[in-house]
């Protein structure tokens, strides 16, 4: 199934039956299927610091003993979905990562047809736990259990299959569709001392995440209603759920509750194949979710992402007390080219996530380490950026780099007065980044080739609409690249920020075919994957740009060449961490 599944992560806690684990006989290593070829790496769209498996699928986080664990959804053997396994690596930092082998692959019954996404838990004291989805041999979906073999071993090499899986199955008395039961997410206790966790499911077109409960994490109960469940949206996929500071950017562990907190829950709706989020309340007697007003029905849902972004997973640093959130990009090339580079999907880079001080949305930044790549700084001092004027940013690696602008505008009464309503999507198509408005376009061309035959846009436009201002981000693809068998979808989404009184702010990070841009200082982000044919590698240019009739002033400019992240390399790992 498509690709229900791609993530895994998480987290738990529970019981080592009386300390002691049945080993499962034998540890198949992948390795094998995982040659590279020496020119692998001179490939154009191949990403620098984006996280990639060798090859093939991606897919999820924990910290365990200071280390950074991710666990995958992989296919061992190609470049498309399918014979998923749970595959492994680990960091110190987020930014570099060493492969491990597989954690998990098909050896018992309730997984034998795959080893689909779960998340990961610590459990009494701090003991992680998974639990994943597995295919059975009727090919249904039922959630399996496993645990480290040696807790002593910070990489959590060896994990151990529980003898009672599957842990929950659809059965007739419970009414759970087989082919729509997966994900389970992180669970949660309460302070009644049972475990909670959630699992994505559907009954017709009514998505939802069906609560499980469970004093000892090995036998688990279905509750009588789901924790929440909307009319028309489908397949819920990967859930999320977790509390959420009301007033601070630091995070909180996944089973805390108490005062000043909100809970946010999170869905990748299959039929949609984007991550929707709802902000609420969490009444925790009666298990339920209630989102708040904003959020009556499906339509007013908020993304993380409003480009390509799917199957994300959050979890809680308590190195740096943070929440980080860890999603899937997929291609936006055919499956033909996918097979033909020979590996498809990247991670975005993990951000760190919390409430906006207005509490109606999230806001998301590329967590600190990954400036650590940062070289070759290029500041600019305040430019007046004229309508119809270019400027070529030179200094930096253009297909791999940083880049955070600024800019401040005066004449408000220059945007361009919006009749009708138009979703912001639909508006970046229309009025492109060659319709010159008042106010806008004005943002950074990336990718751009010699000739700008080809280049994408990320740009905003502000438009007057009731006697309020509204601020446009748009990823324009639609010049991205020569080659026509790629989708091009043009993205946008509104910021809320007031141009008045704030910066329009944007920060983009370029790495080869994608280009994640954040606007309003992470208010709305938007992941776009190209392929240049003439804008590849030293032959990429970047620049900022104004096409709107007015001028704007240039506030900020600073530019960072990136440099390579290990991503699964020749790093040594041995007993003391990389
Ligand atoms: C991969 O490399 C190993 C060791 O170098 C070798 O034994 C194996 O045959 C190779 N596999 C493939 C598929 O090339
Ligand atoms: C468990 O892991 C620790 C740390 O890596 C190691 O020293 C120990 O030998 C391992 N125990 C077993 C039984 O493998
Ligand atoms: C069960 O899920 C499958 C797969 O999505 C779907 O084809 C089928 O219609 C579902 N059945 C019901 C009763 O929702
Ligand atoms: C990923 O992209 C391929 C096309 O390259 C598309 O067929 C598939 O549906 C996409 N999957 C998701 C989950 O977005
Ligand atoms: C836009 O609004 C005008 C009235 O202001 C109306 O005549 C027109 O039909 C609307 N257009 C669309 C596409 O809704
Ligand atoms: C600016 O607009 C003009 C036409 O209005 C167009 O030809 C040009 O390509 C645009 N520049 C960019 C960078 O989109």
């Amino acid at each position: 199934m498509i690709l229900s599944s791609i993530w895994v992560l998480t987290f738990f806690s529970f019981i080592y039956v009386n300390g002691v684990l049945p080993i499962e006989a034998t540890h198949h290593s992948f390795r094998e299927l995982q040659n590279l070829s020496s020119d692998y790496y001179k490939q154009p769209y191949r990403t620098a610091y984006h996280f990639q498996p060798p090859k093939n699928w991606i897919n999820g986080p924990l910290r365990y003993k200071g280390l950074y664990h991710l666990f995958y959804q992989y296919n061992p053997k190609g470049a498309v979905w399918g014979n998923i396994v749970w595959a492994h690596s680990v960091s110190k930092d987020l930014v570099n990562w060493a492969p491990l082998d597989p954690a998990i692959f098909p050896s018992q019954p309730s997984d034998i047809n795959g080893c689909w996404s779960g998340s990961t838990t610590l459990i009494h004291g701090g003991k992680p736990v998974i639990l994943y989805t597995g295919i059975n041999p009727l090919n249904q979906q039922v959630q399996n259990l496993a645990y480290p073999k040696n807790l002593s071993d910070p990489f959590l090499r060896e994990w151990v299959k529980s003898p009672k899986n599957p842990l929950m199955a659809p059965t007739s008395a419970n009414k759970i569709n087989s082919s729509s039961f997966r994900d389970p997410t992180t669970s949660w206790l309460g302070k009644d001392g049972y475990w909670r966790v959630l699992i994505g499911s559907k009954r017709n077109t009514l998505g939802l995440a069906i609560l499980y409960k469970s004093k000892d994490f090995v036998n688990w109960a279905k509750a009588k209603y789901p924790l929440h469940s909307v009319q028309g949206t489908g397949m819920w996929e990967c859930p999320d759920f977790f509390p959420i500071l009301n007033d601070s950017p630091i995070g909180i562990d996944t089973s805390f509750n108490g005062d000043n907190i909100r809970h946010v829950l999170k869905v990748s709706l299959d039929d949609k194949k984007h991550d929707y989020y709802m902000i609420g309340s969490y009444d925790i007697v009666k298990d339920k979710f209630i989102p708040d007003k904003a959020f009556k029905d499906s339509e007013s849902f908020l993304r993380y992402d409003y480009g390509k972004y799917y199957a994300s997973k959050t979890f809680f640093d308590d190195g740096k007390n943070r929440r980080i959130l860890l999603g899937w990009v997929n291609e936006s090339s055919s499956v033909a080219h996918d097979i033909k580079k020979g590996w498809s999907g990247i991670h975005a880079i993990p951000r760190a996530i919390w409430l906006d001080k207005s509490g109606k949305q999230l806001v998301q930044w590329p967590v600190v380490e990954i400036e650590k790549l940062r070289a070759n700084p290029v500041n600019w001092p305040t430019k007046l950026l004229k309508g119809g004027h270019l400027l070529q940013i030179n200094g930096v690696t253009a297909a791999q780099a940083d880049v955070e602008i600024s800019f401040e505008v005066n004449n408000l009464g220059e945007a361009e007065v919006l009749d009708n309503w138009t979703d912001p999507q639909s508006l970046c198509s229309q009025k492109g980044p060659t319709y010159k408005s008042g106010l806008g376009p004005f943002g950074l061309l990336v990718f751009a080739s010699k000739g700008l035959q080809e280049y994408t846009s990320v740009y905003f436009k502000i438009f007057r609409y009731q006697h309020k201002n509204l601020v446009l981000l748009c990823s324009d693809q639609s010049r991205s690249s020569l080659d026509n068998n790629n989708d091009k979808t043009n993205y946008g989404t509104f910021v809320d920020v007031d141009p008045l009184h704030e910066k329009l702010s944007l920060r983009s990070l370029i790495d080869h075919s994608v280009v994640e841009s954040f606007g309003g200082e992470g208010k709305a982000c938007i992941t776009a994957r190209v392929y240049p044919t003439l804008a590849i590698n030293d032959e990429a240019q970047l620049y900022v740009f104004n096409n709107g009739t007015a001028d704007v002033k240039l506030t900020r400019l600073s530019a960072w060449s990136l440099k390579k992240a290990q991503i699964n390399g020749k790093i040594k790992i041995d007993k003391t961490g990389l």
